[in-house]
């Protein structure tokens, strides 16, 4: 009974192998609202009360390692008290950290007052209360804590990326926040304030004041996308990123980094690498020669998750923005294979993407193969860039769907990445208008340095085993 129980099953996988589920376009159209951005007025970006109280509160990783916070928030009429009071209880604050207060001015935009407040020497896995501003215009909010850094500390990520500020940002974001995603890996294009005439920043303003609903309890890390250079030379504005960098804070310095365009930080059991598209990475600037080092330092003995974020993706099968990080990938695929990268998570093209695990590393302009190739040293490709902005989905893949592609569809959502241990991580693709006659993108991750001699045992062709793997999270 058993064994033909075992033979018929074995049966079934392989014929799904051998075909039924090969790399999938879905042509599931969801109902989605206007692609036009929320009106100023409406009340998803309703100003707190009270005299200069504190708004578009938001928080990141404010060390390597997960033991402290940068607190972040604007004032409008004046800079007002600069401490956060904080405290492992409810409305008792035994705490205070001193922040800093900043502005800046956009062509004829001006800036509120811009704070951020390092709070450190943190403990693990601890909530923590938190009051900014003063009198009757205060504000609490509270955050968790990750757990110790720990090769099986389980820890769920959130992957947001292109979200605007349109009704499908925000249901982008209430559906991100059911979750249970305890912080999110933020992958670029934040406000679209660029999309307004002069930049208008007021944009930037009302962006802030939307996603202070999660980002004031939870840690976003943060990595840029185009839409944040904002390189305006007809308006006298010839600084590049000027004010993402004055409003969103980096832990660069901590990782030993030179500027917060790119920088890491472990959380539980991830190692963490932020990427700038859109500054120099070719052989020999900054940011290559930072992260050539910071690979060395990645010790997957503590940190089994090699996560690395960029805006641009380095595989997108999508007509929009098609090969745009090809440059990105001349420089450093071969080290996302060298290190046995897990998973690398790029937004840019509005829809969502994700690969098997392969490479083009033996390309040369010379000789050698001229189309990526299965791999399992490679990292898995995921493009979640379908946050939900004001620019419409791009839902004109190329056809027919490459190889590598494991599954794509043009639809609004976020991706969540459950780490269980050093050897499993669970995934999925939440689309927002989750039809429940169409399955999401749903995988079972194996680490790519600790589940190494499962995977040998297993395989012959790295695709098909993916495939299984796709199988196995079905069942
Ligand atoms: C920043 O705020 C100060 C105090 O209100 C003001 O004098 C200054 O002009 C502002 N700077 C910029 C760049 O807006
Ligand atoms: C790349 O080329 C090297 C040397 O020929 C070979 O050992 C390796 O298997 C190739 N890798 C891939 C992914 O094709
Ligand atoms: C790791 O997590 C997976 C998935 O939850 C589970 O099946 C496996 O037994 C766990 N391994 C260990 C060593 O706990
Ligand atoms: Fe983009």
């Amino acid at each position: 009974m058993g064994w033909r129980l075992g033979l018929l099953l074995l049966h079934v996988l392989l014929c799904l192998v051998n075909g039924v589920y090969s790399g999938r376009t879905s042509s599931y159209v969801r109902t989605e609202f206007p692609s036009t951005d929320i009106p100023l007025e409406s009340e998803w970006f309703a100003i707190p009360n009270g005299y200069n109280a504190p708004q578009q509160v938001h928080i990141t990783q404010g060390d390597y390692d997960g033991k402290a916070v940068i607190v972040s928030w604007v004032t409008v009429a004046e800079p007002g008290p600069n401490e956060v009071f904080y405290g492992k209880n409810g409305h008792q604050y035994d705490q205070k950290a001193q922040g800093t207060v900043t502005n800046y001015t956009f062509y004829d935009y001006k800036s509120g007052y811009i704070h951020h407040c390092l709070v450190n020497g943190l403990e693990y896995d601890t909530k923590y209360y938190y009051k900014i501003g003063s009198g009757d215009s205060a504000r609490e909010f509270w955050f968790e804590t990750p757990p110790a850094i720990d090769p099986d500390a389980s820890y769920t990520f959130g992957i947001i990326g292109d979200l605007g500020q349109t009704f499908n940002s925000l249901s982008t974001l209430q559906h991100y926040e059911k979750s249970g995603g305890k912080t999110v890996l933020y992958v670029g294009d934040l406000s679209y304030a660029d999309r307004y005439q002069h930049n208008d920043g007021v944009r930037w303003d009302s962006w802030g004041r939307l996603v202070e609903r999660s980002t004031a309890y939870q840690p976003w890390i943060w990595s840029a996308g185009n839409h944040e250079i904002e390189y305006r030379p007809d308006l006298g504005e010839i600084s590049t990123f000027k004010p993402y960098l004055h409003r969103y804070k980096t832990p660069y310095l901590a990782s030993k980094s030179s500027s917060p365009m790119w920088y890491s930080a472990r959380r539980a059991s991830a190692h963490i690498i932020v990427l700038s598209s859109y500054s120099p990475f070719v052989k020999y600037t900054p940011q290559w020669t930072w992260l050539k080092t910071e690979l060395k330092h990645v010790d997957r003995e503590k940190t089994p998750w090699l996560i690395v974020l960029m805006h641009s993706p380095m595989y997108n099968s999508n007509e929009g923005h098609y090969m745009e990080g090809e440059s990105m990938r001349a420089a450093f695929e071969k080290w996302f294979v060298k290190y046995k990268v897990d998973l690398v998570f790029a937004g840019h093209v509005h829809a969502y993407e994700r690969s098997y695990r392969i490479s083009n590393i033996n390309y040369s302009i010379t000789s050698g193969n001229r189309y990526p190739v299965p791999d399992k040293s490679a990292p898995v490709y995921i493009t979640v860039g379908d946050g939900g902005n004001q620019e419409g989905l791009a839902s004109r893949f190329n056809d027919p769907q490459p190889d590598y592609s494991a599954f794509r569809e043009a639809s609004y959502g976020h991706s969540i990445l459950q780490l269980r241990n050093r050897t499993h991580a669970i995934y999925h693709w939440n689309r927002n208008d989750d039809g429940k006659h169409v399955p999401a993108d749903n995988v079972v991750f194996h680490n790519q340095y600790w589940a190494s001699n499962t995977r040998r045992r297993l395989k012959k062709n790295h695709v098909r085993l993916e495939h299984l793997e796709d199988l196995m999270s079905m069942f």
